[in-house]
């Protein structure tokens, strides 16, 4: 199988977000699945100054886009098994930033037009081009147009994630020839056009043989106008060919036993580490060293998607709990303003630092004990999976990934690995909050045991990558893999690859109601996990992270103290549901505007 995977920015080499992540991993998980990778990248300045003395200049040629007849420089680099290629024109990418510039409709559309351009430059022709948000959405609409001239077009395969929808590259439809290149037909027929607007996304949407979303749940809740940004009609008229394969974190880069950026390291056996590591975040952060208060920690853009209004509305409540808050993140200037005047009201107890740093992003997930991440939307996350990894137990609001990767606490049968609530409200999210600060000081034993099924989950790439084969498979009518390890995926007929089913009609519904799609279980010898999204109440969802054991009961008989946390805690998850099933006024958001991406 050979897939040229198209994306804006991957780690190592350029990020601003977590699709850097997600393009860093993901091919070289392809690759060691035994397919031809190859990624393309724009030639940034940040990247060329680097990375440049590692980089082979293959060739040059120009592209022609429009009027413009633009030099593309090509260069590549070898890395984790696959061809990393970068797209040079220096008036293009040669800036401080990599987005948020006043032509980046120019600049991706010309990035995209190269993408084409040099496809006989690259190592192979390939059979999959996987493009990645809208930086790279015009591909599979110049493969289209250029398939209706030219067969060997029409032999590409495209598949199209979607990182974040609220990111879609809106423009005037006046300026498709003129920016794009494109007749003025893909707007006039609608394949281009949203609320009058040319939308790309919305182009790749429907040129594009399969549609991915970052997680089953979020592939489901883009069907709904809470979540879709103005794009639940063209979601559910791609139903049959939308996918939510969850992404992964790299399991090696993020492993507590091994890692060099934290104070000790630790594993799930052997946690004396962590208590170092979380006196050590204690000092860094001035907050008071006291070994049994429960940190909970908060690395986050601080945006409103994140959920901070929640924070906002009961963080004095939360200060109240016998519990220190420390935040890291840089954002939006009312969020910044209220923590820092917050963390003055709480001396010792909460800290914040504004600012996007690496090292103290480590310390806090080695050092903390719970992470909260109570986002309205978030179509994967990473860091509640880096968290688990480093025994930090996430906190999380029931959407997206989110609610794919943390199965909420029930502590009665020894099963779940965080604590999640529903509703966007403050007071949900408050009520978990105090369960699990109390779970950490009352009941140490069930909370090591949280901690340990946290820690042992399955985020690594190689389940996803499996996933992503099966889909590209799908669209190309091959058969893949076969390794003897994913041997049930052979078995599967092409066409069962399990798009992502219809959930319940959304219109009416609140978000309280959205994050839980109905959706028909697959049989369990059909079931190739990442992929299908299964019903909330009944069986973990597809990122099941939680190791077998983990959902049975504790061999041991329950101690004393664990039979009386037990009763209480069963009697607090009747409570905690009782509640919920009350509360049916949770606010309903409305589409976010236009954003750019940096
Ligand atoms: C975007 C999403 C985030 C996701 C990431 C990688 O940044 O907001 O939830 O994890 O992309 O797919």
């Amino acid at each position: 199988m050979k897939i040229l995977y198209v994306t804006s920015e991957a780690v190592p080499f350029c990020k601003t977000g977590g699709l850097a992540d997600v393009a860093g991993s993901l091919p070289p998980a392809l690759a060691e699945q035994g397919a031809e990778v190859a990624v393309v990248l724009p030639l940034y300045e940040r990247v060329r100054d680097r990375f440049g003395s590692q980089l082979k200049f293959e060739c040059y040629d120009y592209v022609d886009l429009a009027w413009r007849h633009n030099y593309c420089g090509l260069f590549s680099m070898e890395k984790d098994g696959v061809t990393w290629y970068f797209l040079d024109n220096e008036q293009y990418f040669s800036r401080g930033t990599l987005y948020g510039q006043a032509d980046d409709g120019e600049r991706f559309a010309f990035f995209s037009r190269a993408v084409v351009r040099m496809l006989d430059r690259f190592k192979f022709w390939p059979e999959v081009v996987h493009c990645n948000d809208w930086q790279s959405a015009l591909v599979p609409i110049y493969l289209k147009d250029d398939g209706v001239r030219e067969d060997r077009y029409r032999s590409i395969k495209t598949v199209v994630t979607i990182h974040n929808i609220e990111y879609q590259g809106r423009y005037n439809p006046y300026v498709l020839g003129e920016l794009f290149g494109l007749d003025a037909g893909w707007a006039k027929d609608g394949t281009m056009l949203l609320d009058g607007d040319a939308n790309l996304l919305k182009g790749a949407i429907l040129c594009a043989d399969a549609v991915n979303a970052v997680s089953p749940t979020y592939a489901n809740e883009l069907k709904m106008p809470y979540f879709a940004h103005r794009m639940e009609g063209v979601m559910r008229q791609c139903s049959d060919k939308l996918y939510g394969v969850l992404n992964g974190i790299d399991m090696k880069l993020y492993d507590p036993r091994t890692d060099g950026r934290i104070l000790k390291n630790f594993s799930p056996e052997e946690m004396a580490g962590k208590d170092d590591c979380k006196a050590e975040l204690q000092r860094m952060t001035g907050l008071r060293e006291e070994p049994h208060t429960p940190v909970v920690a908060m690395v986050s853009r601080l945006v409103s998607h994140k959920g901070l209004d929640l924070i906002c509305e009961v963080l004095h409540d939360m200060m109240e709990l016998p519990m220190q808050l420390v935040v890291l993140g840089t954002g939006d200037q009312r969020y910044e303003d209220f923590f820092r005047w917050a963390a003055q009201q709480y001396p010792g107890r909460m800290s914040v630092r504004m600012d996007y740093n690496e090292d103290l992003s480590m310390a806090i997930y080695a050092g903390a004990d719970l992470f909260l991440m109570p986002s309205k939307s978030e179509p994967c996350g990473l860091s509640q999976m880096i968290a688990m990894r480093y025994g930090t137990v996430p906190i999380v609001r029931e959407t997206g990934g989110l609610k794919d990767t943390v199965q909420p606490c029930e502590s009665w049968r020894d099963a779940g690995n965080g604590f999640s609530f529903a509703n966007y409200s403050s007071g949900d999210m408050l009520h978990v909050i105090r369960e699990a600060v109390y779970l950490y000081k009352d009941y140490p034993d069930v909370f090591a045991r949280l901690r340990q099924r946290a820690m042992s989950g399955d985020f690594s790439w190689a389940r996803s990558a499996r996933e992503y084969l099966r889909i590209y498979a799908t669209i190309t009518g091959q058969t893949w893999p076969i390794h003897s390890d994913t041997r049930r995926a052979v078995e599967i007929p092409a066409g069962e690859a399990a798009p992502v089913e219809e959930p319940a009609p959304a219109e009416e519904t609140t978000p309280a109601e959205e994050p839980a799609p109905v959706v028909e279980p697959v049989p369990a010898e059909e079931t190739t996990p990442a992929v299908e999204p299964v019903p909330a109440e009944e069986a973990a969802p597809a990122g099941e992270p939680v190791p077998a054991e983990a959902s049975a009961p504790a061999e041991e008989p329950p101690s004393k103290k664990t039979r009386k946390t037990s009763a209480k805690a069963a009697s607090k998850t009747a409570k905690a549901e009782k509640k919920t099933e009350k509360k049916t006024s949770a606010k309903k958001g409305t589409a976010g505007k236009k954003k750019s991406a940096e």
